[in-house]
């Protein structure tokens, strides 16, 4: 079936394009782009007003399965990213099995191939059930689709483990993703260690525990000569240094998510566990310098670290609750209310952040971008959109999302996905 997607202000930051265009989708690819294209025999949507960008890509998921279907399964989470506007989405291993072996990468792929509305890459993980000390067979697990290798939710603490890692990542061509947190220095510490930390009573995870895994897993990076991406940044030294590698050619690229641009520790004030999450939710003066690091281009990519949890799980004392905040739903509206229709960036370096640029860094030749030969992934929005974060209306099987009753302007419409529409919004 062919799709023509006409008068959109179609926004393609690969090739610098902002222009009101129409475009043509056939067998999932993008087959025509012009300022008019003849709708005779073809199903017609109207992008006039609308904003239509190459798919919006979250490259840091947790999608629960196999194994913890409770909080959240392949298909739920793929239906929670279309409704928040994502195409691709990149899941985590920290399922149960662990995703350490060829089984579970395949499963996850067979799944979602049968019933994903969106595409899904699994992340496998680096070490074996994520003990931190012996190496998955790397070369098996990309060869069976591992998009990506990581022990996020948890860091690779073992300097020789990761320089092992680096060193198969640079032979495999894949990449290395580490959630940077010295946990010896974190401790028992469930919010950031400040002011705040002090006032409420609860035990603070320093900005130093990522600061100091940040700066070694640079220097290893850098010695071997292969990327290496940095989860979810969280503090302003964090920022300084990344920087800093990146004046000097390191091939270290990093990501944030909503909650470390948009929320700071005082709000914690409440216990509100749905705010519990690692790393933690930091100072006022880390937000600014993260926002500032995005304006900067130091901070290349926005994720969401969807990371859902059961009402009950988080109906606990903070100091019991697992650490996790439900993203997928909301970071789009987020990004663009604060960001975006706030003009701190402009909508191409928005676009550019979510789609293109991780695409590059995973590797996704046909996604990414709007040209023909592409694939047909989209993402359709209209940034005068207003909505209410609902918790109830969330596709997720988990309700943990901080944003709960917050007003945003700007909001995915359509989701598309391989040329077929995955999700309209109903207003
Ligand atoms: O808050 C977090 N939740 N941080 C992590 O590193 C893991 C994640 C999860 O899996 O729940
Ligand atoms: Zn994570």
């Amino acid at each position: 079936m062919r799709l023509l997607i006409k008068n959109g202000r179609v926004i393609d930051p690969s090739s610098k394009t902002d222009d009101t265009l129409d475009l043509l989708i056939e067998r999932g690819k993008i087959v025509d782009i012009k300022t008019k294209i003849e709708s005779k025999g073809v199903k017609v949507i109207d992008a006039s007003r609308l904003v239509v960008a190459p798919g919006f890509i979250d490259m840091h998921v947790h999608l629960r399965e196999p194994g913890q279907e409770d909080k959240e399964t392949l298909f739920t989470g793929a239906l929670a990213a279309a409704k928040g506007g994502f195409t691709s989405i990149a899941c985590m291993p920290n399922t149960n099995p662990v995703n350490d072996n060829r089984g579970v990468t395949e499963y996850i792929l067979s799944e979602t191939k049968k019933n994903s509305v969106v595409n899904v890459f699994p992340i496998a993980s680096i070490t074996r059930g994520q003990n931190g000390a012996e190496l998955t067979d790397m070369a098996d697990l990309a060869e069976a689709g591992a998009i990506a290798f990581s022990d996020d939710g948890l860091p690779i603490e073992d300097s020789q483990v990761m320089r092992r890692a680096l060193e198969y990542s640079k032979i495999l061509k894949t990449l290395i993703i580490n959630h940077c947190e010295d946990k010896n220095l974190s401790g028992e510490g469930v919010m950031h260690e400040g002011y705040y930390s002090y006032l409420f009573g609860l035990k603070g995870i320093p900005a130093s525990s990522e600061e100091t895994m940040i700066a070694r897993d640079i220097i290893l990076a850098k010695k071997v000569g292969t990327p290496i991406h940095i989860a979810h940044l969280s503090v302003k030294g964090a920022v300084d240094i990344i920087k800093e590698a990146k004046k000097k050619k390191v091939m270290v690229t990093t990501e944030v998510t909503p909650h470390h641009l948009f929320l700071t520790d005082s709000l914690l004030e409440n216990y509100d566990t749905n705010l519990k999450v690692n790393p933690p939710i930091r100072s006022e003066e880390d937000a600014q310098a993260l926002i500032q690091a995005v304006k900067d281009g130091v901070i290349d990519v926005f994720a969401s670290d969807h990371a859902p949890h059961t009402i009950d799980e988080k109906d606990v004392e903070f100091d019991k609750a697992p650490f996790g905040i439900n993203g997928l739903e909301t970071a789009v509206s987020l990004f663009l209310d604060k960001l975006v229709n706030k003009n701190v960036i402009s909508l191409r370096k928005f676009v550019g952040m979510i789609s293109t640029t991780p695409a590059a860094i995973l590797g996704l030749e046909n996604k990414g971008k709007i040209c023909v030969g592409a694939d047909a992934d989209l993402t359709i929005l209209n940034l005068k959109k207003e909505i209410v974060v609902d918790v109830n209306t969330f596709k997720s099987k988990s309700r943990n999302n901080p944003f709960h009753g917050w007003k945003l302007r700007g909001a995915p419409v359509k989701t598309i996905v391989g040329g077929k529409i995955v999700y309209t919004s109903s207003s």
